[in-house]
């Protein structure tokens, strides 16, 4: 549950750091359950710190961050938010070096919650991620796409150009300084980048939609939806299902009531159809629009 005033903190800016959300006995079994998928994935690839990992946690080798998709105090924070939320996916992330700017939206209208922690102790200089504060807001995060160093078209094609630091650094932002076990909440509209991390930075991630609450979000919620349920290819990363989440989580033998309600959501979602909503989802460099039929 969120204060009035961070609520609106969040409202405003798009971003919320919560200082010691997690106890010690937490964040030795986050980094125990980190390690061990770490490991598991590197038997297959090893990391030798010159690509990014990206790991799923949602099976049962790690219950921890499995369940924290069901977590009721998470699930509390995202309904103060947007009303409602849909539990999307928990990953963790080796990341290497600088982190360009971006947004993690699929579109302006697919967004949600990211609840972010990391392992080590982050300053500006060292990692921490830098927000653009109310850029998750229009027409404020239209008009930042006019600017070279945030214009993702730009960016996608020239990824090594954007990491660099001489191209992070000169963008004004706010640096979300945190220390193992505080919790780091965002939009996924706001625009984000990180600079002079390690060549192993150890970030963890709980992700949930927004409920639709227009056509048009309820659009690309139909679109997404269908492919929650279908198998993708996983060969460019094989430690991780084939799913948004494993099968062993979308199984819920323990029957978690937050998650079956998650579940059933995304299965009625998947049911509908796009084109009832008026609208259709086209994707246009990379991001998905809603466009009137
Ligand atoms: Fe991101």
């Amino acid at each position: 549950m969120l204060t009035s005033e961070q609520k609106r903190f969040f409202e405003t800016f798009g971003f919320l750091i919560i200082k010691d959300f997690f106890s010690q006995n937490e964040i030795n079994t986050i980094s125990k359950e980190f390690n061990y998928r770490s490991k598991v994935a590197s038997n297959i690839e090893p990391f030798d710190g010159t690509k990014r990992q990206t790991i799923d946690m949602s099976d049962d080798d790690s219950p921890f961050f499995a369940s924290l998709l069901d977590n009721e105090q998470l699930l509390s924070i995202g309904k103060t938010i947007h009303n409602r939320i849909l539990p999307w996916s928990t990953n963790i992330d080796r990341h290497v070096d600088n982190t360009f700017w971006h947004h993690d939206a699929g579109g302006y209208e697919w967004y949600g919650v990211k609840f972010a922690f990391y392992l080590d102790s982050l300053t500006s200089q060292n990692g921490a991620l830098r927000v653009i504060p109310g850029s998750h807001k229009q027409p404020f995060h239209d008009e930042l796409a006019h600017i070279k160093n945030l214009n993702y078209s730009w960016i996608r094609k020239n990824y090594t150009a954007a990491s660099k630091s001489s191209f992070i650094a000169p963008i004004p932002s706010y640096a979300c300084e945190s220390n193992p076990g505080d919790l780091v909440i965002f939009d996924y509209r706001i625009f984000h980048a990180s600079l002079g991390g390690s060549k192993d930075r150890h970030m963890c991630t709980v992700n949930f939609i927004n409920y639709p609450k227009t056509p048009k979000q309820l659009a690309i919620t139909i679109h997404e939806a269908k492919n929650y349920f279908k198998d993708t290819h996983n060969t460019a990363a094989p430690w991780n299902p084939k799913k948004v989440v494993s099968e062993n989580w979308l199984a819920n033998t323990n029957q978690n009531p937050n998650r079956q309600w998650g579940i059933d959501q995304w299965r009625k979602f998947s049911k509908m159809k796009v084109s009832d909503t008026g609208y259709k989802i086209e994707t246009v460099e990379g991001k998905l629009k809603v466009i009137p039929i």
